[in-house]
């Protein structure tokens, strides 16, 4: 059986052979279906990207209906039980698991690139006392370009390199001083003895003691959480990467418009809106008419619900687990028994069956942030720390493939067909929508 899409245009009568190569035509092979000389050529039209590869990639493969997440071939449960998040950040970047020799190599240079500008402290104070955590951290990102104006070199292996290092050691940095701007507490700066989950507790929360000791259940806890939020292949934040990259912007601006698309309540905010529809609901009793709400269109349930996913979100299962780990040093979360049963009773409800929305990644892990101490505001910034290597890793690859160029897709034109100018005042009361 040849792997070929036969193409008949009944507008011409014309026949025409596509290859199909790893399941997917190339869209630019409809070009060449014309229906008359003048014309442009077959265009595919896709809204969203929803049925649209806009790269090969051999990072991260999802298989939805299956409920599997992959890096680089490693299924997500096995790393979340042996891995660290340095090393699946390497596994990521770099394709493989490193030696032993390698690992070491990799964390301690991690370690001695956490430190940030001191301007970077004295430039927080610019913004106001509340403003959002994400906020500030997608302007710190970007910022960070105009301190390392070499980045811009995104062709040299060796510089992309020292940026890659210089990202991940330092989103943990920029992450806690954004909240400890926001509590207005004084920075702390990194301990370079503790590990990348400890030295993250410790710039966030140590106060008066000389040096800050980790509880060890949610140091590896948090860990865990960065492991599984590492990278989720062409999602919206990773595809906004790519696509700001693909124009050659630095490592740091290309971050900062991922950043930016990760904030959005239908991404990375998610688990901020989980919480908040967990406080609005307030009370079990509430749940049938809340999901009432959620049937008849007038609301979301959030941290339900994948594009990808319709089977169920591997990450969330971990996520479940580890929360009871975590409340039982914390405390339980007021919030989790409404979260609880919302869930049992959307799994059993016809509308959320019939189309396949289970819990994601979001529903669990914001409730897990707030036992830790975490203000919702936090919980994107959280995910933005571990999903920038993925996004470093999208980025890269989109660099050195061959096939890649600036990203520009095509639109089909529905606007007015040519018409002359008019003088203002010949317009009459105006009509524009
Ligand atoms: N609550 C209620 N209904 C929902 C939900 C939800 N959370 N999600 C989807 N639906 C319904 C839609 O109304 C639609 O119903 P219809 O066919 O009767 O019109 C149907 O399910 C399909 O929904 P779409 O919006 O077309 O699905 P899409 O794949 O575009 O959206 C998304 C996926 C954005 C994640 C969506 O499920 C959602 O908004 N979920 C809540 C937000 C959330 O948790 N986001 C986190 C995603 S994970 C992440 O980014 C890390």
């Amino acid at each position: 059986m040849a792997d070929t899409l036969t193409i008949i245009d009944n507008r011409t009568g014309k026949q025409y052979e596509l290859a199909i190569t790893d399941g997917t035509i190339r869209a630019l092979d409809l070009r060449q279906i014309k229906a008359d000389a003048e014309d442009f050529g077959l265009m595919a039209y896709d809204p969203a990207y929803m049925n649209t590869a806009s790269c090969r990639s051999a990072i991260t493969l999802i298989d939805g209906d299956k409920g599997i997440l992959r890096y680089r071939g490693y299924p997500i449960e096995q790393l979340a039980e042996h891995s660290t998040f340095q090393e699946v950040a390497y596994l990521l970047l770099k394709g493989e698991l490193p030696s032993e020799g390698e690992y070491k190599a990799w964390v301690n240079e991690i370690t001695h690139h956490t430190y940030v500008h001191e301007y970077v402290n004295r430039a927080m104070d610019g913004f106001l006392y509340d403003a959002h955590m994400m906020g500030k951290l997608v302007t710190f990102l970007a910022a960070l370009s105009t301190f390392y104006p070499k980045s811009k070199a995104v062709r040299d292996a060796r510089t992309r390199d020292e940026h890659i290092v210089k990202i991940i050691a330092k989103m943990p940095t920029l992450a806690a001083w954004c909240f400890r701007h926001s509590t207005g507490r004084p920075y702390i700066y990194p301990d370079n003895s503790l590990s990348y989950c400890g030295n993250f507790l410790n710039m966030l929360f140590r106060m008066g003691e000389p040096k800050y000791d980790p509880d060890p259940v949610l140091e590896r806890a948090l860990d865990v959480l960065f492991i599984l939020h590492a990278d989720h292949e062409q999602n919206c934040s990773a595809s906004a990467a790519r696509a700001v990259g693909s124009s050659e912007s630095d490592p740091y601006c290309s971050l900062a418009a991922a950043a930016a698309a990760l904030y959005g309540p239908l991404h990375g905010g998610a688990n901020e809106a989980v919480l908040r529809m967990l406080k609005q609901i307030g009370s079990v009793k509430n749940i049938p008419s809340f999901i009432e709400g959620c049937k008849d269109g007038s609301q979301r349930l959030m941290g339900f619900g994948h594009r990808v996913y319709k089977n169920y979100d591997p990450r969330a299962k971990i996520i479940k687990e580890l929360a009871h780990q975590v409340f039982a040093v914390t405390g339980k979360n007021p919030y989790l028994d409404i979260a609880l049963e919302l869930e049992k009773i959307a799994l059993d409800d016809e509308y959320f069956i019939k189309r396949k929305l289970y819990p994601n990644v979001d529903f669990y892990s914001g409730l897990i942030y707030q036992a830790m101490g975490f203000p919702v505001e936090m919980f994107p910034v959280l995910f933005a720390i571990p999903r920038a290597a993925g996004w470093l890793a999208q980025w890269q690859e989109m660099l050195v493939d061959p096939e890649q160029r600036i990203a520009r897709p095509r639109q089909v034109y529905i606007g007015a067909d040519v018409r002359d100018y008019v003088a203002i005042d010949k317009r009459g009361a105006g009509s524009a929508s």
